[in-house]
């Protein structure tokens, strides 16, 4: 199995997240791990999205979430519910995409290049099971398809995995 970048055109978003969600189920296929699906998925989203720096996951625990696979810097490991971009998608239980992360009150600065952001929370029957995040060093670097795609991405990984109970 190979994945490369090139074959993503983001000059037309749409198309791109949906070779990139076809993609997704044929990486995931056959495998329902939480800790492999979710690092394939990281690392497929970072080889694909231009002009991005972070991506990865947050598990809720409790009420916390927990850094999972993820590729980029080091990241913050535990964010409360209700704190950053992380915390506030999974309490709202809805996407925020953060066109500056310098104007969201309570943003938790993990990669000092990070200037935009765009968080989609993990929903299995209403339950937040964890929060997929996207960093990029560009302002405004996401937008409604960006939001749109990506949720799309989660579903597929839904589908494909046995995600861990959120209750400890
Ligand atoms: N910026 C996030 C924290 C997670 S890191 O960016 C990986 C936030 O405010 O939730």
């Amino acid at each position: 199995m190979q994945h490369t970048t090139n074959r993503y055109d983001f000059h037309d978003k749409r198309a791109a997240y949906a070779d990139l969600a076809r993609d997704l189920e044929a990486l995931l296929a056959g495998e329902s791990d939480p800790i492999a699906n979710t690092a394939n998925t990281a690392a497929l989203l970072f080889a694909a999205l231009p002009e991005i720096n972070w991506a990865g996951f947050y598990f809720q625990r409790g009420t916390e979430l927990v850094l999972g696979p993820f590729q980029g810097k080091p990241a913050c490991v535990r964010i409360a519910l209700g704190r950053g971009v992380c915390g506030s998608a999974a309490e709202r239980r809805t996407t925020i995409v953060v066109p500056d992360v310098h104007a969201f009150p309570g943003h938790i600065a993990c990669d000092t290049a990070s200037r935009s952001e765009v968080v989609v929370p993990l929903l299995s029957a209403e339950r937040v099971l964890g929060v997929l995040d996207i960093d990029s060093p560009l302002p405004g670097r996401f937008d409604a398809e960006d939001a749109s795609g990506l949720e799309r991405i989660a579903l597929v990984l839904l589908a494909a995995t046995r995600l861990p109970s959120p209750e400890l």
